[in-house]
This record gives C-alpha cells, structure tokens and sequence, in this order.
C-alpha cells in the first residue's frame, strides 16, 4: 500500500524510517518532509494545512494511508475533511477527528474531560475577559508560582509559570485584553503548580482498545541542567529510567485505561496515538496534558524501540482489530540529542552546510530543519537533527550518540552536552 505522512520534523523522519521497515509499504510520500525522509521516500511540496492540495495528492498516489505528525492539521479538521470528501472516504487516517483534537487544542476541553472521569490533574479554573476579576481573586487565594495557560494551540508557547503574583495578573491581563496569544488566549486556565518530575506515555487506540508504546523523558530547555528558554526538546530518553514497573502500573490504572473508557463513555471517536504529558509527584501520576499525536523528539526514541511491524500495527487501528496484535518492545535503551542551530530558540541562521553527516555508525541519524540544495544538506531551523542511538542502558546509548556528534559540523551548532543527567 501507499503512505503518505504529514509533517517535516524528526518525528516524521521517524514515522518514514519505521513505516519504510514494512513490507506493507508500496510506496512512501512525506509532505513536506526534509533532506532526510527524501532519501528513504518521496517528499511532496505540501504543506500540512494545505488540505485540498492534500486530497489531491492523495488521489494521485493511490494512497490508502494518512498519517498526521502534528496536531495542528488534526485541530483544524483534517480527518473530518478527508472522510466527508466523497473520493476519500476510505483513506485511513492515523489521527483523531476535530472534536477529539480538542483534548489538545482546547486547554479548558481537557480540564473538564480530565475532571468529567476522576483523572489526577492539577486544580484549575478558566476565566475570559468577562471574568478577569474572578481570575485576579483566585490567583489571591492560591500560593506561587502561578501557571497560566491559553486555552488554544500556541506552537508551545502558550504556558507561562510566574512567580509573582502582580507580573502573573499582568500576564494574565495581556493574554485575555490584549490577544498576547492571539485567540488562544482568549479563555486562560489557571491552574495549581504541580512539583515533580515530568514524563511523557504513549498509546495507541482504535477507540475501543488500546496498545502501550515505549514512554520517554524529554529535555525541554535550551540549557544544561534544564536551564533557560523552553525549546522543542533537545533531547529525549526512552524508558525514564526512575519508571519502575510499579509506577507504570498506577499511570495505566489511573490515567491511560479511564481516557480509553472517558472517550468511549463521552462518545468521542478515536484513532490515532495519544500522548500523556505526565508529571511525578511523590508517588502520583497527573496529567500536565494531552497531546493527540506523538512526542517531538520523543519519537525519535520511541518509534526505534518498536520491533513490531508499525504498519501492521497502523491498519489493525483502522479495522478495529488492535486488541489482536502484540507490541514488541525492544529491550534495547534509546537516547537522543539534538543538534540545533545558535541562537535557539531564539533568532537564529538558516542555510548552513552540515558536514559529517557520511560518518559510519550505528547512530540513527534522523533530520528535522534540514534540507537538500544542490546535493549539499543544509540547516533549515531551529532543531537541525536529532542523534539517535540504541544500547543496552541509557546511559551507553547516550556515549554513542556524543561519539556520533564529534563527527558532525556546521556553523554555529549548538547540543546540550548533559542528556540524561538527572537520571
Ligand atoms: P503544557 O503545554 O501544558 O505541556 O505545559 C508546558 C510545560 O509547562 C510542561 O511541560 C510543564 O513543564 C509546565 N507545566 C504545565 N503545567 C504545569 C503545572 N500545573 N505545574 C507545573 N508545571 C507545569
Ligand atoms: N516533546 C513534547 C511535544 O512533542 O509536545
């Protein structure tokens, strides 16, 4: 069969790299991709919002598979569009319908679905610009530091924690009078500061059933010992190692099984992958947040870590069939760190040659900002690439991927040097 993901990441390089390790697969298209998924399969010069350019393509390949990267094409109704459009309908699409994004486009959605089934979560209210004065009282009667969310998708931006709580009414002023998100802060929940450590859980579901994936640690801040402006991760690790098998247990009964049941109860149609931003607190699970897609650059030690067939695992999504099949898990430990352009995430370069990329290893090399120009491969964003190495402990898996970036150059590269260090 034919493929075609959406996105142009790591983690898309991710989804090319695992879904092309299928004999399933025909023919593999990414839209738009980069300079690493055009050399396992066909990039098209799509972009993921561009939806009727999309069902173009899709009829023009044959193609029998969807796969979303990002959550913003899931938010805007790209399901929905592809299944009403009446030379689609059979497409499969690996990712929820609008309604179902909400969990992730929706801050206020989730709360209220999080609260509707008894899972753990921080306390919260949301407030608009009608109520801001409710919101000014309820960040009087609780302690610092303040977490403020816009209520919609804000490309990662949207979450500021405060400790002061005249900056926080401020923040919160800017966000709901002055569109300091643009629209989504138009609602803001406040909610109470949860203090822990932070782990990223995924599943995959047909809607009725679900299957676990590997989980991972992120590393969001631009500095050692998570220091600094938050990025799009600059690393991941897969498994947390302080994951026992205890604790693993607890998440999948209190958060992971009453979402499946919280989706079928509320009648929330769902196919795709579901992301858990979790938080550890003593020995408690909470959700920090849903995300309707899987991780970025949590992928990239995630999918690696998959030794069944991915695409086998996609369709059983699509025909109902996912309580018949067994995910294998490597017992092989993942780590990833990125290489990213000076200045992330702040203003930075793009055009950069990157050199070494040749090297021989058994590093899995996968891009993300970087393109193809005249058989040169060059930075194209923040996040360049993404280091992946796989060994019998993190710890030796990160070893490998420092010994694989030694041969890796371009202007201005910048890596955090301490992956893993709180593990
Ligand atoms: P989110 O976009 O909801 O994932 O939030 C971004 C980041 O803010 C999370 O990864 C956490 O590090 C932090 N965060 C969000 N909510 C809370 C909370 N209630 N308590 C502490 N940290 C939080
Ligand atoms: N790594 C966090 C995310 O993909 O949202």
């Amino acid at each position: 069969m034919n493929i075609m993901i959406l996105g142009s990441g790591g983690r898309e390089h991710a989804f090319a790299y695992k879904i092309k390790q299928s004999t399933l697969c025909k023919n593999l298209y990414v839209a738009p991709g980069n300079s690493g998924t055009s050399e396992i399969a066909t990039n098209l010069e799509i972009q993921v919002n561009q939806f009727e350019l999309i069902a173009d393509a899709i009829q023009k390949y044959i193609i029998s598979m969807v796969i979303v990267g990002p959550e913003v094409p899931l938010v805007n109704g790209l399901n929905d569009y592809i299944k009403s459009h009446k030379k689609l309908s059979n497409v499969i699409v690996i990712g929820p319908n609008q309604h179902a994004s909400q969990l992730e486009g929706s801050k206020d959605f989730a709360k209220d679905f999080l609260n509707r089934h008894n899972i753990p979560t921080a306390a919260h209210k949301t407030f608009t610009a009608q109520t801001i004065d409710d919101a000014f009282l309820y960040i009087d009667s609780m302690p610092a530091p303040y977490v403020l969310k816009a209520d919609g998708l804000a490309a990662g931006k949207g979450v500021l924690i405060i400790d002061d709580p005249n900056e926080a009414k401020n923040e919160l002023n800017e966000m709901l009078t002055k569109s300091k998100f643009g629209d989504a802060g138009n609602s803001v929940v406040i909610e109470e500061f949860l203090d822990g450590i932070e782990l990223s859980c995924f599943a995959l579901t047909d809607g009725k059933d679900y299957k676990l994936l590997p989980s991972a640690k992120d590393y969001k801040r631009i500095g050692e010992g998570d220091t600094g402006l938050n990025t799009g991760g600059m690393g991941a690790v897969s498994p947390p190692t302080f994951l026992t098998q205890d604790f693993f247990n607890k998440i999948e009964k209190k958060v992971i099984k009453p979402t499946i049941d919280g989706l079928k109860n509320d009648n929330i149609d769902y196919q795709g992958f579901l992301f858990f931003g979790l938080i550890k607190v003593k020995e408690e699970p909470y959700v920090i947040e849903y995300n309707v897609r899987m991780g970025d650059p949590e992928s990239e030690v995630v999918l690696p870590r998959i030794k069944s067939d991915f695409l086998e695992l996609l369709l059983s999504v699509s025909n109902g069939e996912l309580s018949n099949h067994q995910v294998e898990i490597d017992s092989q430990q993942a780590a990833t760190v990125f290489l990213v352009s000076g200045g992330y995430p702040e203003k930075y370069e793009k055009g950069k040659e990157i050199f070494g990329l040749d090297i021989k290893s058994d590093s899995i090399l996968f891009h993300a900002g970087a393109k193809s120009e005249n058989g040169k491969i060059k930075t194209n964003g923040g996040r360049v690439i993404a280091i992946t190495s796989m060994a019998d402990s993190v710890k030796d898996a990160l070893e490998k991927s420092y010994e694989t970036i030694k041969s890796i150059k371009f202007e201005k590269m910048n890596y955090r040097k301490d992956i893993g260090f709180d593990l």
